[in-house]
């Protein structure tokens, strides 16, 4: 009979570990990471993150996405103990496989985006994927005495919860730019829209120019308009140059002509402009201005301040295989489309089918004058030219064997005004602050308030040595970064290549 009654017990116990132990564990979890004790500034971080992995909770984020790999508490459910999760938002439904299966797995999530990307999705994921089927979490942003918007503490918290979560796969290697190009079609295209613009006159000498044909943009303007209800919009003009005048709604109107049967007249450019408004204008805008609603969230002083959006009617790109002052490669959008550029906003967009990234590049090159190569007076006047490849010879053999030369090079360029000096352990943080906030600007005289980080190794333009060496050479042609193609040899490139890599942390993604 005691035995029973002990065994009826023993019963009894177990059931009740079985059913209270996912409360019990949740109690006692173990700490995010390593139990060893990290230096303070990390000590800090990991704080917020975990803070952070309580907002994910509460806000029953993981109602949509598992942490594979690096979390506790994927397997536990709900109803065992668990805080309630709030209702799932409005026009939710679950899938037929599993509700958290919605959203994407977050296990590899940390410094995949930047945080100013976070932050635009987690206001609202429309801006910068128009297609998300993602909840807005706009309880999580306040805003400040100037009325600007502001990520709360808990959201600061969250986003650094979400860049703890390991690190992003690496990125495949794809063809070198010289070696892409365009499919023929839409080269074509694109070609025979340049050409809709323009307008063939003889000068006084008799000699037949091309001029750009204003009267196109006014009919295609007046066209939008009919196509929009809008008769009495006036059109915007911006004036590019000494003689150029461009209306960013009217180049976009023009790309949907259509001839007199109705079918579109430029089908690959008109497709571009469809992939890039779905796409792409949350964070470049409507007419690729580089104003989309996403760009507010990207420089906040205090908070985060990142590189902010391209305006393409500059045509001026950092990721470059072409000499200092040239316009890129069609290659070089097309990789800057398929990679992304590393440590900013700026996302990969390698699950695009190839034809859809190549029609956005035909696409870009429609929104800037810059790639009308007949226009001369405008190519002199910016002094914007062809583009034209910048040899990089191929690398030493023993490069990275003596970094001596390199760092006396750092220090007799003066990089350290701009990327802070070499330390008395012959090491270079990279990141620097610029002095004020408007001494550094970028294409539109928006702020650059930082420098590059050296330790971290993450460079727009790719962080083997041959991409270190071409933006010493070729420069950034955006923001304050100098070329230095005029300032030191090829063998002198490659000793500071050697010297900047040896600062990283990373091993160089060969
Ligand atoms: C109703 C389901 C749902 C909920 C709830 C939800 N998400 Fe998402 N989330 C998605 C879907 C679907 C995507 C993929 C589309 C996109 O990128 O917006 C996504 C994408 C993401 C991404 C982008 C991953 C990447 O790098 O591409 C992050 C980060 C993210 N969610 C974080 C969160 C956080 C944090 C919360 C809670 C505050 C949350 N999500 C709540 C469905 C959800
Ligand atoms: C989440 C915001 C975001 C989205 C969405 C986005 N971009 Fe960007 N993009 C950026 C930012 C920020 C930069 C500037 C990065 C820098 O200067 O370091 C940038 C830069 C670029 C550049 C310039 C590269 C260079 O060499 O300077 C190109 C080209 C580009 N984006 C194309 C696109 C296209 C095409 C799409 C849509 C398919 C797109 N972007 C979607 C944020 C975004
Ligand atoms: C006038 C200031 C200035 C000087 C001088 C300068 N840099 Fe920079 N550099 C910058 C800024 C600012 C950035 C970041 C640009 C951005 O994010 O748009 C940068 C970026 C870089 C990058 C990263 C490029 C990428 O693809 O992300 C490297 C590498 C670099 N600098 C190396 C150097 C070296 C080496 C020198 C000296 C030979 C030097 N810089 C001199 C301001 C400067």
């Amino acid at each position: 009979m005691q035995r029973l009654l002990l065994a009826a017990l023993l019963l009894l116990l177990v059931t009740a570990v079985l059913l209270f132990g996912g409360g019990l564990w949740h109690a006692w979890e173990p700490p995010l990471r390593s139990p060893e004790t990290p230096p303070p500034g990390v000590a800090l971080e990991e704080a917020a993150a975990e803070r952070g992995r309580r907002v994910f909770e509460r806000e029953a984020c993981w109602e949509c996405h598992t942490r594979l790999g690096r979390d506790p508490d994927h397997h536990r459910d709900w109803w065992l103990l668990e805080p309630i999760p709030k209702l799932p938002p409005p026009g939710w439904r679950p899938n037929s496989l599993d509700r958290r299966r919605m959203g994407p797995d977050l296990g590899h999530e940390g410094g995949r985006r930047t945080d100013g990307w976070q932050y635009a999705h987690l206001f609202d994921p429309r801006q910068v994927d128009p297609a998300s089927p993602m909840p807005r979490f706009p309880q999580l942003f306040e805003t400040d005495a100037e009325g600007a918007l502001r990520p709360t503490d808990e959201a600061r918290d969250l986003v650094r919860y979400l860049q703890s979560l390991g690190e992003a796969p690496s990125v495949e290697p794809i063809p070198l730019p010289a070696e892409l190009s365009m499919p023929g079609s839409l080269l074509a295209e694109l070609e025979s829209w340049h050409a809709s613009l323009e307008e063939r006159v003889e000068d006084e000498e008799g000699v037949e120019q091309l001029v750009r044909d204003d009267e196109a943009f006014e009919a295609a303007w007046a066209a939008f308009l009919a196509r929009n209800g809008q008769p009495d919009l006036e059109p915007v003009r911006y004036t590019f140059g000494p003689n150029v005048r461009v209306n960013p709604e009217g180049l976009v109107a023009l790309v949907e002509e259509r001839d007199a049967e109705g079918q579109l007249r430029w089908p690959g450019l008109a497709r571009g402009r469809e992939t890039y408004t779905l796409d792409c204008a949350g964070c470049h805008g409507p007419t690729g201005l580089g104003d989309g609603p996403a760009a507010d969230l990207m420089q906040i002083a205090g908070v985060h301040e990142e590189n902010l959006p391209r305006n393409f009617s500059f045509a001026a790109y950092k990721k470059r295989s072409t000499a200092a002052g040239h316009l890129p490669l069609d290659g070089d959008l097309y990789t800057s489309i398929t990679q992304g550029l590393d440590g900013s906003a700026m996302p990969s967009f390698a699950l695009l089918p190839a034809v859809r990234r190549w029609e956005l590049v035909a696409y870009l090159k429609t929104l800037s004058v810059y790639w009308d190569e007949l226009d001369e007076t405008l190519i002199w006047y910016w002094d914007v030219r062809e583009a034209t490849p910048l040899e990089v010879p191929p690398r030493p053999e023993d490069l990275g064997q003596n970094l001596r030369p390199g760092r006396i090079l750092y220090e007799r360029l003066d990089c350290a005004a701009c990327h802070g000096p070499v330390t008395g352990d012959g090491r270079v943080l990279g990141r620097h602050r610029s002095a004020s906030r408007s001494a550094w600007e970028d294409e539109m005289g928006r702020p650059v308030p930082w420098s590059r980080s050296f330790t971290e190794g993450r460079y727009r333009t790719g962080s083997r040595p041959e991409d270190v060496f071409r933006v010493l050479k070729g420069g950034l042609n955006v923001g304050p970064m100098p070329a230095y193609s005029e300032t030191m040899t090829d063998a002198e490139i490659w000793d500071l290549v050697a010297f900047l890599l040896s600062l990283s942390r990373r091993a160089s993604a060969d």
